[in-house]
């Protein structure tokens, strides 16, 4: 079994792991040896702080052992993705691979002898979901008939966090009136709309009216913020999205909850009292990571 994207998740199994997550946040010393003698390989094409940290500490933290391999410093980078893949599932009990595109992630799971994870493409972000819900659930008691507006660029965050959302029971309207193309995925779109908890509006105003949770996350995807040949986007995106920026001036006196995945861009998708705000569970939902991290890993190499 990967975890590749939660479209291929059932309902029971993104529930399950929620609740998972959970009883190892409250209940720590329960799983210390539950990794015992297990080895995690984690393959980076692109920076991270939180995905990297996540597994690494919680693979430490359940009496494993996570070994970082960045692709520039590797064999990865020079040779077949299959046989270097196959080769390192021979030494590993896991996977876990950040990659510029989700074609090289299902080469490597085809290739795997074991179970592989998805950190992050340019489709899909599942474990950032999942330690979303989780933030939810803690916060809120339950995810049945909550109310999640998301608001950005549409990009593998939001794909992501339409399908969990979906999954758990959690109503989720997307306004983005920005499409990054490379993300986007239209049988996930319309597999969401038939289950009648998704919807998308360019109505923000109306979107956060009585919605339990705001959430953003940066308007331009982490490989492309400091390269110059995407500096015109950049422009173009800033314009087209200041005007659905999370301020005070949109909320008014919501007592919403503000998430945003991280790393935050204050001043632009994101207003710095925002992040600073009495609502913002931005820094818990980070945290969350490592819990929700721990409960995939003890799923899929337990
Ligand atoms: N949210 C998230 O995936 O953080 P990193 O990019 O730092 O891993």
């Amino acid at each position: 079994m990967h975890l590749l994207t939660l479209k291929d998740w059932s309902s029971e199994e993104v529930r399950e792991l929620i609740d998972s997550s959970l009883d190892i946040k409250k209940n720590p010393e329960d799983y210390e040896f539950s990794l015992e003698g297990k080895s995690l390989a984690m393959i980076f094409q692109k920076t991270s702080t939180r995905t990297r940290l996540s597994f690494e500490v919680g693979m430490t933290q359940m009496g494993g052992h996570a070994v970082y391999m960045d692709w520039m410093t590797t064999n990865l980078v020079l040779s077949d993705l299959r046989d270097e893949v196959r080769s390192i599932s021979g030494y590993v009990d896991g996977v876990m691979a950040r990659v510029l595109k989700n074609s090289d992630l299902r080469i490597m799971a085809e290739a795997s002898s074991v179970p592989v994870i998805n950190g992050c493409d340019e489709k899909y972000h599942p474990c950032q979901i999942i330690a979303d819900l989780v933030t939810m659930k803690e916060k809120k008691g339950r995810l049945d008939g909550l109310k999640v507006a998301y608001v950005g660029v549409h990009n593998n965050v939001c794909n992501s966090l339409i399908v969990g959302c979906t999954k758990a029971g959690v109503r989720i309207v997307t306004v983005t009136p920005v499409v990054n193309e490379a993300s986007f995925d239209e049988g996930l779109v319309e597999a969401a709309k038939a289950t009648g908890l998704y919807e998308h509006s360019l109505d923000v105003e109306a979107a956060v009216e009585g919605c339990d949770v705001v959430y953003t996350d940066t308007w331009v995807d982490m490989e492309f913020f400091l390269d110059s040949k995407f500096e015109k986007e950049k422009e173009k995106r800033v314009k087209a999205m200041l005007p659905f920026q999370i301020n005070r001036k949109l909320l008014g006196d919501s007592d919403a909850l503000i998430m945003h995945d991280m790393p935050i861009h204050r001043g632009y998708e994101i207003a710095d009292d925002m992040v600073e705000g009495a609502n913002s569970v931005i820094f818990v939902q980070s945290e969350n990571r490592l819990h929700s991290a721990k409960a995939v890993l003890l799923k899929l190499l337990r």
